[in-house]
């Protein structure tokens, strides 16, 4: 399973990398917005500044919602680094650009997806990921990670190669949840990330470790 970070805050990339687990990143508009990010230059120095850091896939959003816009903005972003996917939402202009992109043999993330309807047709399209939103459905009551074992099984019944990015990952379980279920990638943020980390018994087991041998090293 790749794990994918999802974030535009350069210091939260960073400290992932530094980790050693991580596959690549994810970001939105609205996590742009959030680091202060406007502006076609400015936009480009950070996608630039993301994909320095990481050794792996960096979707970055177009924010055209007509075809054209998508298709001008997409290579631009494309053309700025061989890690940038061009992130694209689920709508019908969004899934004539994948197919652009697809037979052009860019990098797409088809992004918003809440049905495994959605699901098939950005595979037919050719996405290179598919972004269904696991804690956006919980957040109406819906279990998310039931869509991803829809999505898995629709994928392996045809042998689609989309990759099922499991997004909007809100914790540890919902990493774990996805991992059983066979979701190629999560992206979530560190600090679901890091909260795989944590157990009690890891914790009061070092304490003691530590206590038993201090000092005995020399
Ligand atoms: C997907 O790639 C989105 O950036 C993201 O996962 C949305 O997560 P949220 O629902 O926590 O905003």
């Amino acid at each position: 399973m790749k794990f994918f970070i999802d974030t535009a805050n350069l210091q939260e990339i960073q400290e992932a990398q530094n980790l050693g687990v991580l596959d690549g990143v994810t970001t939105n508009p609205s996590l742009m917005a959030k680091e202060g990010i406007s502006g076609k230059d400015n936009i480009i120095a950070h996608y630039k500044a993301i994909c320095a850091i990481v050794d792996g896939d960096v979707s970055a959003e177009v924010i055209s919602t007509d075809y054209e816009g998508m298709i001008a903005e997409g290579e631009i972003l494309a053309a700025l680094d061989e890690k940038i996917v061009v992130k694209v939402p689920m709508i019908k202009d969004g899934i004539r650009a994948i197919r652009y992109f697809s037979d052009k043999g860019i990098k797409t993330n088809c992004t918003l997806v809440f049905s495994a309807g959605q699901a098939l047709l950005a595979a037919k399209a050719g996405a290179t990921y598919v972004s269904p939103f696991v804690g956006r459905l919980d957040d109406i009551s819906f279990d998310g990670t039931k869509l991803i074992e829809q999505i898995r099984t629709i994928y392996d019944n045809y042998g689609f190669e989309t990759e099922i990015l499991a997004a909007s990952i809100r914790h540890p379980v919902h990493i774990l949840q996805c991992a059983e279920i066979g979701a190629d990638v999560m992206t979530g943020p560190l600090s679901a990330i890091l909260a795989l980390l944590k157990h009690p018994l890891t914790d009061s087991g070092l304490e003691k470790f530590m206590k038993d041998m201090a000092g005995k090293w020399n």
